[in-house]
């Protein structure tokens, strides 16, 4: 595991380095330093986006895991992604879920952080296919992981510290043999789409703890001759479900293709590749982070 991310940052506070230098300066040391992080004012608040920077560190674990490795599916969410926000929004101990946890890279990269990870995904194939992985590499106690609607997350009220997410995106991916009527990506149009994700953001914010974080990893969609602005339109969704806007981290998918990570969810396996027969160019994807009012 690559150095705590939180460690670097704290020494940064302490010295606040960050406030006596441009933000282009800051930058180039960063990339210097080969840091996965954003840099933060001397007011807290963050000035770089790069959760999504993998460190070199980051590189070679990821792409060496075993776990990792056993499967190619697409959608999945890069792990040193899971890892930064992990490391930036959580401490040791906590209860870290994904509702949406697909085949696991959440539950599985914040186990090795040592957070109380959890998860729950509509599909059960998804979730059968995490189990038979965490057997065959991990070992020892499974974390619990169900078949369930992120519209009725089995937790209990104010349990959370962060909860990871990455909604299917109203495009027109398939994730799971079993899905059903309720999976976001069945969605018949795009005002349904968004009522979908309310409801799910509700029940979030149901579980998650007053001051604690919830992240969702989004894209916008372009389909038969239509452009669905999900990135756009995200935030407002959060605020009518009673959440405060916390921060976005944005991203231009081809960074993603020239770092040539094997697992990326972008560039290369889908997006671009789709760009090229006309479905898609629109190339960045965000992070937005929600806050659980205190
Ligand atoms: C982009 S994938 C998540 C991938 C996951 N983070 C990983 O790395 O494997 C989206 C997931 O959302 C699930 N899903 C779709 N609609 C859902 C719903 N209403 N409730 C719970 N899960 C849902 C899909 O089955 C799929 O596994």
């Amino acid at each position: 595991m690559s150095n705590g991310l939180m460690e670097v940052l704290g020494e940064d506070l302490k010295t606040s380095r960050t406030s006596d230098l441009s933000i282009a300066e800051q930058t180039r040391q960063n990339r210097a330093r080969n840091i996965p992080r954003p840099a933060f004012n001397e007011n807290g608040k963050p000035i770089l986006t790069s959760v999504w920077i993998p460190s070199t560190e980051q590189l070679h674990e990821y792409r060496t895991d075993p776990f990792l490795k056993s499967i190619k599916l697409t959608g999945r969410t890069f792990p040193h992604v899971v890892e930064n926000l992990v490391l930036l929004y959580s401490d040791k101990g906590d209860i870290v879920y994904d509702p949406m946890m697909g085949t696991g890279t959440t539950l599985y990269v914040g186990h090795k952080l040592n957070r109380d990870v959890r998860g729950s995904d509509l599909n059960s194939d998804r979730v059968r296919l995490f189990e038979e992985r965490w057997r065959n590499y991990v070992g020892g106690e499974m974390p619990s992981a169900v078949p369930a609607s992120a519209e009725e997350i089995p937790m209990e009220d104010n349990s959370v510290q962060l909860l990871i997410m990455s909604f299917p995106w109203f495009d027109s991916w398939t994730f799971g043999e079993s899905k059903t009527d309720a999976s976001m990506e069945n969605r018949k149009s795009f005002d349904e789409f968004l009522e979908q994700a309310k409801k799910v953001y509700v029940e979030c914010g149901r579980v998650v703890k007053p001051g604690g974080y919830i992240a969702n990893i989004l894209g916008n969609a372009y389909h038969k001759g239509v452009f669905y602005p999900v990135c756009m339109r995200m935030p407002q969704v959060m605020l009518d479900a009673g959440l405060e806007l916390h921060y976005q981290f944005w991203n231009l998918r081809n960074t993603a293709e020239h770092l040539k990570v094997p697992f990326n969810r972008s560039g290369r396996d889908t997006k671009v590749k789709k760009a090229d027969k006309g479905h898609a160019w629109d190339v960045h994807e965000d992070i937005m982070i929600a806050r659980v009012p205190e």
